[in-house]
């Protein structure tokens, strides 16, 4: 019987307010959508949701408000069997996230942070509960000094910790110092190191950061670097997405899981991009994410291909 893992996460938790449209407008043009939502996410959120449907024993660190939107998000976190204790509720309203969703499943997303602003500290429960996890889920939709103060504590305890640097935005030197493992897509990898259009080039930069990086390339699979060794590329498994929203947080929470089970990367790196295919399939983030007997499905069906 593997190990039952758990994973603690530090991070946002948001109202998905989504309008599927066959063409996002551009500036200063109005067009009709199709269809509205309103849909569970927040990166930290999504993360979470993500490692406890991929079966781990998952704890999210955040804040949302005192609106039904607040409710809402606890609720929903609760279903998918994430333990929200650590989960305050703040007098002010719960983040919110405006996304547009084109016919090719692409996004374009607004985030206003409202209580996720508030996670800017860690409380004695907060660090406890950090040491007691098998590894560390952050982002960037809560302030850095609170991204800072988990890392850190993660790293006090021997515990591995796992950045999402999203949304882009330049690092400080001590997060990168206290990240274990950098998780980029490549915008944000070019974000951080300047080099375009060269994924494996920016990993390699990112290494003299951070000992260990996976630069996620969509269609593509993704490509893993670690100081020492020659980076190697994973293909994405099979797809047809119709919502890419959160298929990078289902990545980042089912390969916190296969790895905190002792899997080799590369095995970790196929099974969260089956986890990934499947999410991109059904509309929204979270509720998109697949359970642990979806992803084991997919991880054996056909790939789609080598990646570049
Ligand atoms: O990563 C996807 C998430 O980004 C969405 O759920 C939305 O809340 C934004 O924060």
């Amino acid at each position: 019987m593997t190990h039952t893992p758990h994973i603690a996460v530090l991070g946002s938790a948001n109202m998905d307010l989504v309008t599927y449209v066959a063409r996002a407008p551009q500036r200063g043009e109005t067009v009709t959508g199709r269809e509205f939502r309103t849909l569970p996410g927040g990166k930290g959120a999504n993360q979470a949701v993500a490692a406890a449907r991929a079966g781990a024993t998952v704890s999210l660190i955040g804040a949302v408000g005192t609106d039904s939107y607040g409710t809402q998000l606890r609720c929903a976190l609760a279903q998918s069997g994430v333990d929200t204790d650590l989960l305050r509720t703040v007098e002010t309203q719960s983040g919110t996230a405006h996304i547009v969703v084109d016919d090719k499943g692409g996004n374009a997303i607004v985030v206003i942070p409202g209580a996720n602003g508030t996670v800017d500290a860690l409380s004695a429960g907060d660090e406890a509960l950090i040491a007691s996890a098998d590894a560390l889920l952050l982002q960037l939709e809560v302030p850095v000094d609170g991204v800072l103060a988990a890392a850190r504590a993660a790293r006090g305890h021997g515990v591995r910790t796992i950045l999402t640097p999203a949304p882009a935005q330049p690092l400080p030197d001590a997060l990168l110092a206290a990240t274990d493992l950098l998780l980029p897509n490549e915008y944000e990898a070019t974000t951080l190191t300047g080099v375009f259009d060269d994924p494996r080039a920016a990993a390699l930069a990112l290494l003299s950061h951070v000992p260990e990086v996976v630069v996620t390339l969509g269609s593509r699979g993704s490509l893993y670097a670690a100081r020492g060794a020659e980076p190697v590329t994973v293909p994405a498994r099979e797809t047809t997405a119709v919502d890419t929203t959160g298929a990078g947080d289902t990545f980042a929470g089912a390969l916190a899981v296969a790895l905190a089970e002792g899997r080799p990367m590369a095995d970790a790196l196929h099974w969260a991009s089956a986890a990934a295919a499947v999410s991109v399939e059904r509309p929204g983030a979270s509720a998109s994410m697949p359970y642990r007997k979806e992803i084991d499905a997919r991880a054996n069906g056909p790939a789609q291909g080598p990646a570049s």
